[in-house]
């Protein structure tokens, strides 16, 4: 079954291109005492035939999502700390360099980013509903307002603190349905010449690498250079510059201002061509992403099966919000993987949304090597792969499912 709905940016319609049926919240972990109904919704994506912009058929309402439970923190991964650390000296040294600056983070989590901004001394604002995450970010010396970020937010911000230089957001704007008031609030808060940088999974590696588990609830939108730019327009602002980044899977990052304010980066053009080139945004291109997922699935659940009627032991490697939507869309539960093992403590000890699976500690990994692990956490491969070389020496073998399912 296919359906329409109304485009989060622009009003007009949206195709469903894709469905993975029902899905819980892909971040709550579960008390295994817990007997209630969980939350459930369908998960199914589209695109807008007029804006270009990919997007959830269905929203799922925020405080459900966002609130003083939420487990994900940004500390989890060295890489992602360095990544933050490295981008916060970036902008201290340009766009915070000069006379008592000021920039506001939308989503700032536990304050991996801020954190090193705070050191530096200069004015800063984290925005982050998630009261339990909000609290760590105060604890490392951030300031940090516990809200959700929209117009109303901004205009009291403007209004308290003064226009930021740079307003930023990793990982959080593609979170956020409510982009008119994003938007219209990003436009209040902004000196004339400042910048609106958010970085989030890019829909053209997305669709190239079959990585539809960045496809759940929390990440309403697949954005492109080609969407981007049009959501600017529509709202005021420009695109002036885009950066490829490798974190998470693969994302890009986005540089926009007020019409005008800045010049417009040669690499704008270079993305929006590669993408008219690639025919990303086309239906056909789409279509044939969707055939790869079941294409995915069916490979998956076929060496899952395999590998349990053999007598292997399988276990799953990181409690990332993405799993949800491999396991539920798969069909993986407790019969073929025995536990998943995450260092957040947050999901130590709970099942995994919708699936079930038990979330351990990694030392369960560690103290007891099964011969194989289903790395959901792939994003952080590198890293991950290296921190466990002695699960590899012990004979143990990868399950890799993206780009396409396989053992290393
Ligand atoms: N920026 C961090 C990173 O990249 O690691 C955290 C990303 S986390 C996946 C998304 C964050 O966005 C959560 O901490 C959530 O509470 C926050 N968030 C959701 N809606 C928001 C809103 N309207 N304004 C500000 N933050 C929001
Ligand atoms: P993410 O892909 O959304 O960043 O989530 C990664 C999850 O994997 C998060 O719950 C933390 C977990 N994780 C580990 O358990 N070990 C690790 O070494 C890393 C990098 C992440």
């Amino acid at each position: 079954m296919t359906s329409e709905s109304s485009c989060r940016i622009c009003g007009d319609t949206v195709s469903e291109f894709l469905d993975f049926g029902t899905q819980p919240l892909s971040d709550a972990f579960r008390d295994p005492s817990d007997t209630t109904e969980e939350f459930s919704y369908r998960l199914a994506v589209g695109k807008c035939g007029t804006c270009a912009m990919v997007q959830l058929m269905n929203e799922v309402p925020r405080e459900a999502m966002f609130h003083d439970d939420y487990p994900y923190v940004s500390r989890g991964s060295s890489v992602m700390r360095e990544h933050f650390r490295s981008l916060a000296h970036g902008f201290l040294s340009t766009e915070l360099s000069g006379d008592d600056p000021f920039i506001v983070e939308l989503g700032s989590n536990d304050g991996t980013m801020l954190a090193t901004v705070a050191e530096a001394g200069v004015r800063h604002l984290g925005v982050e509903p998630s009261g339990d995450v909000a609290d760590l970010s105060a604890a490392a010396g951030v300031r940090v307002r516990k809200d959700f970020f929209e117009e109303p937010t901004a205009l009291e911000i403007a209004e308290t603190d003064g226009r930021a230089d740079v307003i930023y957001a990793a990982n959080t704007l593609c979170h956020i349905p409510y982009m008119d008031s994003i938007l219209a609030g990003v436009r209040a808060l902004l000196q004339p010449r400042g910048v609106f940088v958010f970085e989030d999974p890019y829909l053209g590696d997305i669709v190239e690498r079959t990585s539809f588990d960045q496809i759940y609830d929390e990440h309403f939108f697949l954005f492109s250079a080609q969407s981007v730019d049009e959501m600017a327009r529509r709202h005021g602002l420009e695109l002036v510059d885009v950066e490829r980044l490798a974190v998470h899977g693969g994302e890009l990052r986005y540089t926009l201002a007020l019409p005008g304010a800045r010049q417009r980066g040669a690499a704008v053009a270079q993305f929006l061509e590669q993408e008219r080139t690639a025919r990303l945004g086309e239906q056909e291109v789409l279509e044939q992403f969707a055939a790869n997922v079941h294409a995915v699935r069916d490979d998956l659940v076929a060496l899952l099966t395999r590998l349990r009627e053999e007598g292997h032991r399988v276990v799953g490697y990181g409690a990332t919000a993405k799993s949800a939507t491999v396991t539920n869309f798969c069909g993986i539960g407790p019969e073929l993987i025995d536990f998943v093992c995450d260092t957040t403590p947050a999901k130590q000890g709970k099942l995994t949304p919708g699936s079930h699976i038990p979330v351990r500690p990694p030392e369960w990994f560690s103290d007891d090597y099964p011969p194989y692990a289903l790395l959901f956490a792939w994003n952080h491969a590198e890293e991950i792969m290296a921190k466990e070389q002695a699960f590899r020496d012990a004979g143990g073998s990868w399950i890799l499912y993206v780009p396409t399912v396989r053992v290393v």
